[in-house]
């Protein structure tokens, strides 16, 4: 087993995994000194690229961000989300991880479940292929959003849900919007990390969208937190540039170049 996911599973039980998505190189400079895990996630669907949803992502756009982010990376656990229909089947599904593993050179895949698609991970970590598995709120498979384990039927789904994932090979799995009753004992009875978003402190660690976390999407449900308001100042940025540039204060002579210097 490398030693980065050696490094995640250590910690369950002793101190919390913190983790967040990112989309490219500046960015992930700035994760990787201080986060356990870094994940590039389709939510970049909605992010960047405006969707309504994660499912037109294609594997190369998904591999093109994560070539980006790894030059940003040095010590953080470096995991790719999967995109629909990329592992479909558990030939595709090999074939695909394996490129973005092979391209890319990140540590491990992620993937959505859907209830009846163990045998992928299964396939993927006999292929030696580190997965990371993902229930609760899955947006590949689900359309309209829901809280997950508010009964005490779905709780004990969830927790079956993941007790499979958990023996086909992952190696940590991420509980999206579940109740906090139902990610406490999920998290209780998994020997692998839980990584909780919207999911309560019960988890073993947590994630959010960077952009979210930073004030710069527009998407702020309850469970995000905003730790700045970037939005405001790169637009306050924006506008002082406008305003120098309509007034010609800039460029002025500093910003000059003389003869060979840059
Ligand atoms: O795509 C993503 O960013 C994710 C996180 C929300 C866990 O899957």
């Amino acid at each position: 087993m490398k030693k980065k996911i050696k490094k995640i599973l250590n910690k369950k039980g002793k101190s919390k995994i913190v983790s967040l998505t990112a989309y490219s190189k500046n960015i992930a400079k700035i994760l990787d000194k201080y986060c356990d895990i870094v994940l590039v996630g389709d939510s970049m669907a909605n992010v960047l690229y405006g969707h309504k949803d994660t499912h037109k992502i294609s594997l190369q756009n998904i591999i093109q961000h994560a070539l980006s982010v790894k030059r940003g990376i040095k010590k953080s656990l470096l995991v790719v989300d999967m995109p629909k229909g990329s592992y479909a089947n558990k030939k595709l599904a090999v074939k695909n991880a394996k490129i973005i593993i092979n391209l890319t050179k990140c540590d491990a895949v992620k993937l959505e479940s859907n209830n009846k698609n163990f045998s992928i991970i299964y396939e993927l970590v006999k292929a030696k292929i580190p997965v990371m598995g993902h229930i609760g709120f899955t947006p590949q498979f689900q359309k309209k959003f829901k809280i997950q384990g508010d009964s005490m039927n779905g709780i004990n789904k969830l927790l079956k849900e993941a007790l499979t994932i958990q023996k086909a090979g992952a190696f940590s799995i991420v509980l999206e919007c579940l109740t906090p009753k139902a990610s406490k004992l999920i998290t209780k009875n998994l020997k692998i990390p839980t990584i909780g978003i919207g999911s309560s402190s019960n988890c073993d660690g947590q994630i959010l969208v960077t952009d979210d976390m930073l004030g710069m999407s527009g998407f702020y449900p309850k469970f995000v937190k905003k730790y700045a308001l970037l939005n405001r100042v790169i637009e306050k940025a924006v506008k002082k540039y406008t305003r120098d540039v309509k007034l010609k204060k800039f460029p002025t002579t500093k910003n000059f170049l003389n003869g060979r210097e840059y």
